[in-house]
């Protein structure tokens, strides 16, 4: 059994696969599309929302380090996935690559927990734009009815109505095509990057330098008792729970970490690249590196303009206008985020609907899900059935924890990338890369320690429920993916079968 359980599905196979006409996407994609696709993608609430969170909470002005930290986790990973991106250029992001290298079963895990990562992830930003949505309609002085609105704090039952509206109009956008998805996407990108400039640029103007003493505020204990929701490192060392400090950092790195998901997404749009040997490592290095210059310049103004003590943590950088008497900022700060949410939402479910057709044409799935349609060349079964299950999701769950356990499967996945990495430049060292990993094993070990030390810096609550979520993906796997898989079968794709 243990040989059935590290099957490794051959690169060549992988590429073939793709090339049988009723299971492939449309070649459509350049570098720039994807360095795009890319910053729309990473730059959402992470940085709108959760940067007020963490100063507040746990870093104070320290959250731009907050931010290095977690970019220098990114871009060691980003490392190892481009190699990879550029080696097996087909769907299914980390899923496809560890089915190349590492086996069927941490095939199935990775791209397992790659569902929940997008699942959820999709639902989070889709709550956070109903949120900007609705403050920017009591701007105008309208209000949604309380069942409709937002639920959290709200007594009376509640679906987000906003938030469900936008993933299904979304599922549809999708469902129609690639290129008028990824036009939409670059209009909306210019006008995310402008309201994050207009942030750095104006907010620069109002900094007050007694804002930024204590630059690292000092260790704070926290109340006994609620232990699962300290970091799995204060537990596992004994230590006495607490915020700020330089520890503070780290837990703060290990949340605005969700600001930089979405440069592996990049990755799973490979089949879809018209060169993706040499425009994947690109646009996954180069979306990786705009994001972080700009995390930081944003947080280091924020936390400057205002005490971080004070932050907002629903809209931190238009509140932060608002608190310097600039409410005409705010307004086009709101509006900005509110738009630029509407492609990490798109995106990030796009990626979610790739891994699960992946999975799908492998049989690890039922075959059903990877039927592309025949007029728009799209995964259109998975994209709805996943879109319908997002929107309710997004329509009825809180969602403020979620994003803990969004980061802490994506960072799974960077582990068993970058081990990947290092298996397969010895299992197939023949391969061509077009992008090779720098100082292997080095950077991948270093991934590995990076991606893991933040994992055991999210509460030890978000561990528990990341058991659960794999344990039940075991059972799927061992009742219908190991016995259906096509490598089990012996199903390969022939060479003849593609002409
Ligand atoms: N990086 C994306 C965000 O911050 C997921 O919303």
């Amino acid at each position: 059994m243990s040989s059935t359980l590290f099957r490794t599905k051959k690169v060549e196979q992988s590429i073939l696969d793709t090339e049988e006409p009723e299971h492939a996407l449309k070649k459509s994609l350049s570098a720039l599309d994807l360095t795009v696709f890319g910053v729309g993608v990473i730059i959402g609430t992470g940085i709108f929302v959760l940067t007020g969170t963490v100063a507040k909470n746990n870093a104070g002005p320290a959250t731009a380090l907050a931010f290095v930290a977690a970019g220098v986790a990114c871009a060691l990973a980003a490392l190892c996935y481009a190699e990879f991106a550029s080696t097996v250029p087909v769907a299914g992001s980390a899923y496809t690559f560890s089915y190349a290298s590492l086996g069927e079963l941490s095939a199935w895990i990775i791209g397992w927990d790659l569902v929940l990562e997008f699942a959820l992830g999709t639902a989070v930003v889709a709550v956070g734009w109903s949120g900007y949505i609705q403050s920017l309609m009591d701007n105008a002085g309208w209000a949604m009815p309380a069942a409709l609105g937002s639920r959290e704090g709200s007594d009376v039952f509640g679906f987000d109505l906003l938030a469900a509206a936008l993933v299904l109009v979304l599922t549809g956008i999708l469902v129609l095509g690639m290129k008028l998805s990824a036009r939409i996407t670059s209009i909306v990108v210019a006008i995310k990057v402008t309201v994050v400039l207009v942030v750095i640029i104006a907010g620069a103007f109002l900094i007050k330098g007694e804002n930024y003493d204590p630059f690292i505020p000092k260790e704070q204990p926290v109340e006994a008792g609620a232990s699962l929701d300290s970091p799995l490192i204060q537990l596992m060392f004994g230590w006495a729970p607490s915020n700020f400090g330089v520890m503070g950092i780290f837990t703060a790195a290990s949340v605005v970490f969700f600001a930089f998901i979405g440069f592996d997404v990049v990755a799973t749009a490979a089949e879809e690249t018209r060169n993706p040997q040499r425009d994947m490592p690109r646009g996954i290095l180069g979306s990786l590196f705009i994001c972080t210059a700009l995390y930081v310049a944003v947080s280091i103004v924020v936390t400057g303009m205002q005490h971080y003590s004070r932050l907002s943590v629903d809209a931190p950088l238009a509140d932060a206008f608002k608190a310097t008497g600039h409410p005409w900022y705010a307004g086009f700060i709101s509006f900005g985020a509110a738009v630029g949410l509407t492609t990490v939402c798109m995106i990030l479910l796009l990626g979610q609907t790739r891994v699960f057709f992946a999975m799908s044409r492998d049989g690890l799935l039922p075959r059903f899900f990877s039927r592309v349609h025949p007029r728009f060349k799209t995964p259109h079964r998975p994209t709805i059935l996943l879109g319908v299950v997002i929107a309710i999701l997004a329509g009825f769950t809180p969602l403020t924890e979620l994003a803990a356990l969004v980061n802490i499967g994506t960072l799974f996945a960077f582990v068993v990338v970058a081990i990947g990495v290092v298996i397969l430049r010895r299992t197939r060292p023949d391969l061509p890369r077009s992008f090779r990993t720098p100082w292997v094993p080095v950077i991948p070990i270093l991934s590995v320690c990076a991606s893991l030390w933040l994992m055991i810096n999210l509460p030890a609550e978000t561990w528990v429920r990341f058991g659960i979520w794999m344990a039940a993906g075991f059972v799927v796997y061992f009742l219908y993916g190991r016995t259906h898989s096509r490598l089990a079968k012996g199903e390969e794709t022939r060479p003849e079968q593609t002409l």
